[in-house]
């Protein structure tokens, strides 16, 4: 193992200098920033203690300690590089987003997988040191960071010894740069920034910060309701009390509440009347109305949501098996031979899925976003769309009295299959939607 840090450290060198020639991360790679140009974030936590905290808890915070980033990056990538050189770009590359003050300092000790102190994730001063990007679009880590003594923020007229303002931490943009990219493949492996830019969000003047900084994580009628109160404490000087404080905890796919609500589910059935032995057509209505982006967005190669519906009548219950909409049967649980690795049992066979798939060089699944050479599926809801499932169901001869038609769309944000490949805990699901329907059947 000590090796293959040591070649590691070596090869993310020859990369950074790579890059210096190349000039694709920016020009001050010719004169490495020294690790010290960075605050911690404990340092910002002594006034910003409220921010700190919520921060704390985020995934930001945790961008490299985080077990499944820690699993692939330490047991699937750095074995890797041993026999295919191209992959230290893939690995140097992770950083750029994971820890970005580790690349930008090239302070290079990584420490071993597991050690008492993990390396930073995405830190305050980073995010407020961050003044543009390089390049036509935002993507792949092209951020333009001067560290140093002035902090930027989103408040007009504030400019002091401290802080400037900055255009650029009120945009998309500056989520971009990390949630927007494309492997050394040309893969689009995160593609958030792209789904927002391709929804109705932008010309409504919803951006990222709307919803991920805003109170609740969510609008609240269409609308972000903020924080308030004070930006700091500590100081000698009073700070002024604020009416809108953007929250720091970022909320995503591990807050079941973020979750829940995100698509409303509508369930439609046809005849109005129903008789036993005649043929029902359940039709059901996902409305990603609550996401800026596509459901499920981010790691798309890990996360699924998957609609179930069953029947209820009396004592018996029926699951309403999906066909495959798309040429490739992704979209059906457990209709590819690959689903019995992947999601097991854990998803009820013949449900609907909604999710990506990303294949390597054999054309087989992949879980790995460098390696992919290709997505050769994708049927998330996108923002703002409107999906409409068809089901069709004979009903038995002797069915009679009230029939419940029970629809819910549930999220994970990696299946069983995937938790022990990637060598970690499994996760529940968590429910996204639900809507029902009781209709009554009689001759
Ligand atoms: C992922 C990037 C990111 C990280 C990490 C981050 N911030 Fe921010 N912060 C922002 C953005 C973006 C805004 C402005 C939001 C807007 O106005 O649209 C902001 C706003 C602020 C503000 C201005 C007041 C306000 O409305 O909240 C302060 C102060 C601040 N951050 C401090 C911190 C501190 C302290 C930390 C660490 C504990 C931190 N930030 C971590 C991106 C970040
Ligand atoms: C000694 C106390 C102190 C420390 C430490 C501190 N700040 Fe601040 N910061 C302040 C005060 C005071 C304000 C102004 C609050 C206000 O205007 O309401 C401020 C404002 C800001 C703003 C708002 C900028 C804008 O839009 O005007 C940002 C961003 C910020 N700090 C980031 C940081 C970061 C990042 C760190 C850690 C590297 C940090 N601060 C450490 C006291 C501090
Ligand atoms: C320096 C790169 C970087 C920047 C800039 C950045 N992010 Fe992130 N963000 C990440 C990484 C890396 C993760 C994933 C951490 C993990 O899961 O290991 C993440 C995670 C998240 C999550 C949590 C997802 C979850 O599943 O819990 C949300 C939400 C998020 N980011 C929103 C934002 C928003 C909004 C902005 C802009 C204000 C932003 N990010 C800016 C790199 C970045
Ligand atoms: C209209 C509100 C809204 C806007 C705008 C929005 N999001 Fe989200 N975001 C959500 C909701 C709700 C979820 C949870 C459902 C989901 O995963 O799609 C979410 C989830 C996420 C996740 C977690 C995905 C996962 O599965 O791990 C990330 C990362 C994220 N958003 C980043 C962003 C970025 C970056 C932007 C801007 C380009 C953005 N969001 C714009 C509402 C929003
Ligand atoms: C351009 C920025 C960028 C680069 C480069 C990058 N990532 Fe990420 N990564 C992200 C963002 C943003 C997320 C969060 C998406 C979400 O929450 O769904 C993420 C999420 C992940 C996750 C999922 C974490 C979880 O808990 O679900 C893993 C694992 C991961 N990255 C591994 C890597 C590895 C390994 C590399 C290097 C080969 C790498 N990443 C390179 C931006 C990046």
């Amino acid at each position: 193992m000590r090796c293959i840090f040591a070649l590691f450290f070596a090869a993310l060198l020859m990369v950074a200098v790579a890059h210096a020639e190349l000039s694709t991360v920016q020009s001050s790679r010719l004169n490495p920033i020294l690790p010290q140009s960075y605050q911690s974030s404990e340092t910002c936590s002594n006034c910003h203690t409220r921010l700190y905290e919520q921060f704390e808890h985020s995934m930001h915070a945790k961008a490299f300690e985080n077990p499944v980033f820690q699993y692939q990056f330490y047991d699937v990538l750095l074995p890797q590089m041993v026999n295919d050189n191209d992959s230290v770009f893939a690995a140097a590359a992770c950083l750029k987003c994971h820890s970005p003050t580790t690349f930008l300092s090239q302070d290079l000790r990584l420490p071993a997988r597991d050690a008492d102190k993990s390396l930073p994730g995405v830190t305050c001063d980073f995010c407020h040191t961050l003044t543009g990007y390089t390049g036509l679009s935002p993507g792949n880590a092209n951020y333009r960071n001067s560290p140093g003594p002035i902090k930027y923020g989103p408040l007009q007229f504030s400019t002091d010894w401290h802080r400037a303002y900055s255009q650029f931490q009120r945009q998309s943009e500056i989520c971009a740069v990390c949630h927007e990219a494309t492997n050394r493949f040309g893969v689009p492996v995160h593609t958030t920034y792209s789904e927002w830019r391709a929804s109705a969000w932008p010309n409504r003047g919803i951006v990222c910060q709307d919803c991920h900084m805003s109170a609740s994580g969510r609008l609240v009628a269409g609308k972000p309701v903020f924080d308030s109160g004070v930006l700091a404490v500590n100081t000698l000087i009073t700070p002024k009390e604020r009416e809108k404080i953007y929250s720091h905890r970022f909320p995503g796919a591990r807050i079941d509440n973020q979750l829940y609500g995100a698509v409303k589910l509508q369930v439609h059935s046809f005849p109005e009347r129903l008789r036993p032995g005649q043929t029902m057509f359940v039709g059901i209505e996902l409305d990603n109305t609550e996401a800026g982006h596509s459901m499920p967005t981010g790691a798309i190669e890990l996360r699924m949501a998957w609609l179930d519906v069953i029947l209820r009548m009396q004592d018996k219950e029926w699951q309403l098996k999906a066909k495959p909409a798309a040429k490739m049967n992704w979209d059906v649980a457990g209709a590819n031979p690959a689903d019995k690795a992947l999601i097991g049992t854990a998803i009820s066979q013949g449900s609907r899925l909604y999710r990506a798939i990303l294949v390597d060089r054999e054309g087989q699944p992949t879980l790995n976003k460098w390696e992919a050479v290709d997505k050769v599926f994708d049927n998330r809801l996108q923002a703002g769309e409107e999906r409409r499932e068809l089901f069709s169901f004979p009903l038995p001869a002797d069915a009679s009295g009230s029939l419940e038609v029970d629809a819910t769309l549930r999220y994970l944000r990696y299946p069983p299959g995937v938790a022990k490949h990637l060598g970690v805990d499994t996760v529940d699901s968590v429910l996204v939607a639900k809507a029902n329907k009781i209709i009554q059947v009689s001759h």
